[in-house]
């Protein structure tokens, strides 16, 4: 008998995986254990997770008092995927979530559970809207960004996520100017008013519009409350469905449980996933007025649209963080600890002109005179321990998404992790800079 020698050696795990893998490459450790706001790579050392699963982890990694209701269920050997079959969990999480979300808000909306990830709520939400109103456009806005299937990408503003796709633009989605995209002076709502209005605009009336109130992924742009409302008003005066995407910027992540309780509106649609899940489980949920719920059964079907071990983790947390209003003040006090430090940081190196912008735990910053500056501070901040990812539409914007739950010490340390690396990446453009305004001084 002959042994044949293998002639190859076992590939890379980074070989094995597709190029499409990201996350990984911008934080190139092993990670094996994570708690509230800290990780830990398969050498022991230990992070400070600023990024939080993009959003997904509002109440921090593995929270012990949702991880004890996920470990009753499993042993309890209650259903875990039951299709959208009626279970005692589903049923707790409908009845939780009506009382402690919904109804307290004046919230009128019928829930609706699609596919476990964002995307296709969104994709469930623009073909209700459609169905509805009978019209195929959709308007979004510049810098949106509301996933990667092929509907939600049509509405997705980055270039770079079609870019050699075919047929991943146009799609009947139409792009209008968000708020403060161009100069203040400008008024976007009007010319929005402007195009719907005018038969001549080639902007036929669309089925709806969608809007993140504070745009995640498209750098951290925060619209105005009277902007917000200002389009509510719009879309009620031409019967346009308004969608809004909090799909990143709900669930506490603004300081209410959702993004547009500042501006006091009601949209006809709101999407939701990410945290609704609660420990990183996925679940997403598309909410609608009563009068738009005119699916047929299983029009919008999917087999993960069940997943109860989220449901019992989302009850919990609902439960826990949202029967008063103390886990709200929480977020807007540590809100107001980051916007100072990091006003504070942006002050001190001028030669940046530093932008920050934000509302309650969603935070970014932008150096205007320096958009590479994002991604060195990014990769500095991580070899100190610190994981923060940029956002934007050339990766210029550095965000700021830490777990709700996290301390103030936490806060702060990470603060003082930014400081330092902006204090060595900046010093000697500090000189530089000292130098120039001294000889044009001269
Ligand atoms: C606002 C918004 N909408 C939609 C999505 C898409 O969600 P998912 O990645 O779960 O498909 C995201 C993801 O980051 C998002 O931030």
């Amino acid at each position: 008998m002959t042994t044949t020698t293998p002639t190859t050696t076992t590939p890379t795990v980074d070989q094995i995986e597709s190029n499409v893998r990201s996350y990984s490459r911008s934080f190139p450790v092993t990670f094996r254990r994570a708690l509230g706001a800290k990780m830990w790579d398969t050498d022991g050392n230990e992070y400070l997770d600023f990024l939080a699963g993009a959003g997904t982890l509002n109440y921090g990694h593995n929270n012990p008092v949702i991880r004890e209701a996920v470990i009753a269920h499993i042993e309890s050997e209650a259903v875990v995927h039951g299709l959208d079959m009626m279970t005692e969990t589903k049923a707790k999480f409908l009845q939780t979530f009506h009382e402690l979300i919904l109804a307290p808000r004046d919230l009128d909306y019928k829930v609706q559970f699609c596919g476990p990830t964002g995307t296709n709520a969104v994709e469930a939400a623009l073909k209700l809207a459609r169905k509805v109103t009978g019209r195929a456009g959709v308007i979004s806005f510049t810098n949106g960004y509301h996933g990667m299937t092929l509907g939600a990408l049509a509405v997705t503003g980055n270039f770079y996520h079609k870019e050699s796709i075919p047929g991943t633009e146009g799609s009947n989605a139409t792009f209008m100017p968000y708020n403060h995209y161009m100069e203040d002076s400008i008024d976007t709502l009007a010319l929005l008013r402007q195009y719907l209005t005018d038969n001549s605009s080639g902007v036929a009336l669309p089925a709806a519009i969608i809007v993140e109130t504070v745009q995640g992924e498209g750098g951290i742009n925060v619209a105005s409350a009277k902007w917000v409302r200002g389009l509510r008003e719009l879309c009620t005066e031409f019967s346009v469905l308004m969608i809004v995407d909090d799909i990143q910027m709900g669930c506490g992540r603004t300081g209410g449980f959702f993004s547009f309780e500042e501006a006091d509106i009601t949209p006809d649609i709101v999407v939701l996933s990410k945290s609704i899940g609660a420990y990183g489980l996925p679940m997403a949920l598309v909410l609608l007025k009563p009068e738009l719920d005119q699916w047929t059964p299983a029009q919008h079907n999917g087999t993960f649209r069940g997943h109860n071990l989220a449901f019992a983790a989302a009850t919990k947390a609902l439960e826990h963080f949202w029967s008063g209003s103390e886990f709200t003040q929480s977020i807007r006090h540590k809100s107001q600890i980051l916007n100072e430090e990091l006003q504070k940081l942006a002050a001190a190196y001028p030669q940046a002109d530093f932008e920050v912008r934000g509302r309650g735990l969603a935070y970014g910053i932008e150096a205007k005179a320096m958009p590479e500056l994002a991604s060195q501070i990014r990769q500095a901040c991580f070899a100190q321990k610190l994981i923060v990812e940029t956002c934007g539409s050339d990766d210029q914007v550095l965000k700021f998404l830490p777990a709700l739950t996290i301390s103030e010490a936490e806060l702060r340390r990470g603060m003082t992790i930014l400081s330092t690396v902006l204090k060595r990446l900046l010093a000697s453009e500090a000189a530089t800079h000292e130098a120039t305004q001294m000889k044009k001084g001269a």
